[in-house]
């Protein structure tokens, strides 16, 4: 069988998990890559990530702490999964596709709106494939409620309600400095639900939003709440989204909320609401979203299936790092795609923008750049 050969540079905390998808894939007979080599500025990071694919592959990557080394010295590498941090994805990523090697990327795409124009660039230009690792609509549960909008069962969408509010008082390392993450939780998690938006809704054609940081104070030892450090990201941002079909959002994302932790995340329409892990309710009654998972897997067809829960496996890293290699062997097309990160990542960043400019901003605007200020001290 014909296998890619892959490299994963950024040995982190997500690349351990994408590790343990491989492994799963591995497992599962699935043995359409080889991991050739894995490369991070810290070392021992790389070493342990080498060790740990060895045990289920069968022989240890070689191990890099420099990308450009290791595209030197591994030419037959056709691929690399990209685990860095926000502040490295442009930099690495043109690099790989520069050697003409295929690239999935960690979201959020690129530290900026105008780097991820510049990543699309290459890819083209190199004629590479690109993915960006959006994972969380490949989840049983996004893939039923997208079947329960799309088929009608909350009648026409009108309304979206997202709200996330909770208080971390840690410090969360490079994800709380803006040059190195480029936002707070609206970029590094909002993306994810960005993504979520767009697939569930549409396309969000204008937001206002206000983002603050209510608390720049974070600790270090999470125990103690001791060893402070400034922070320079926002905690809380307040969006209204109109999107191009009409539907209207509000997205609240809070980690400066003291006390009362909540959640609230559902679409409205006309004819019910789809609510997260609870169910579609009408005015008939009330469906659990277990029962509607059974349906949903029931409508599918054994090809549709197996595609989107291969041998049915549920692990949504497993499943997206699985498309990458399928598309490179050419048995596949890409679901989420540069251009996708790039309409995912332009949402999380108009709501910064418009705070910014305390205006509404038109998504289209922060896409092509013409609406950048919040961006200029990252370039
Ligand atoms: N899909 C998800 O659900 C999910 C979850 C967590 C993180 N992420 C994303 O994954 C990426 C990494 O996050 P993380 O939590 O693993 O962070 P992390 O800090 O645990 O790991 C990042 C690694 O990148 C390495 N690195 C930095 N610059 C490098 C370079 N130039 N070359 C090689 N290695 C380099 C660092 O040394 C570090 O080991 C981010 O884009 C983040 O948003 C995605």
């Amino acid at each position: 069988m014909e296998r890619v050969k892959s490299a994963i540079a950024g040995c982190g905390g997500i690349a351990g998990a994408h590790v343990k998808g491989l492994k799963l894939l591995w497992e599962n007979d699935i043995k359409t890559f080889e991991i050739v080599s894995v490369c991070d500025i810290d070392e021992a990071r790389a070493e342990k990530m080498a060790e740990d694919i060895g045990s289920f592959q069968g022989y240890k990557p070689a191990v890099y702490t420099d990308v450009d080394e290791m595209l030197v010295k591994e030419p037959d590498v056709q691929a690399v999964d990209i685990c860095t941090t926000h502040n490295e994805h442009h930099t690495v990523a043109i690099k790989c596709l520069s050697a003409k090697k295929h690239v999935t990327i960690e979201k959020p795409l690129a530290l900026t709106i105008r780097y991820a124009h510049m990543i699309l660039d290459s890819a083209e230009k190199n004629r590479c494939i690109l993915q960006v690792a959006e994972n969380y609509r490949r989840a049983l549960s996004e893939r039923t409620i997208n079947w329960v909008i799309k088929s009608g069962k909350i009648g026409k969408p009108t309304m979206l309600f997202w709200e996330d509010i909770s208080e971390r008082l840690w410090y969360w390392g490079w994800r709380d400095h803006k040059d190195i993450s480029g936002g707070g939780w609206t970029l590094d998690g909002g993306v994810h639900f960005a993504d979520l938006f767009r697939y569930h809704i549409g396309e969000v054609e204008e937001l206002y939003a206000v983002s603050k940081t209510y608390n720049p104070i974070r600790f270090k030892d999470r125990d103690k709440l001791s060893d402070p450090v400034v922070i320079d990201v926002e905690d809380t941002t307040m969006s209204v989204l109109k999107f191009e079909n009409g539907v209207t959002g509000t997205w609240v994302l809070t980690n400066s909320a003291v006390g009362k932790k909540t959640s609230f995340r559902a679409i409205y329409g006309d004819k019910g609401s789809i609510v997260w892990d609870d169910g579609l309710y009408t005015r008939e009654g009330h469906i659990s979203l277990e029962k509607l998972e059974e349906e949903y897997l029931d409508s599918l067809s054994s090809e549709e299936r197996e595609r989107l829960f291969p041998k049915g496996i549920k692990d949504t890293i497993a499943i997206e790092l699985k498309e990458f290699f399928d598309a490179i062997l050419g048995a596949g097309e890409i679901e989420t795609t540069g251009e996708v990160g790039l309409k995912d990542e332009a949402i999380s960043m108009a709501v910064y923008e418009s705070s910014w400019l305390n205006m509404p901003v038109k998504i289209k605007d922060v896409e092509e750049c013409k609406v950048e200020n919040y961006q200029k001290t990252l370039m």
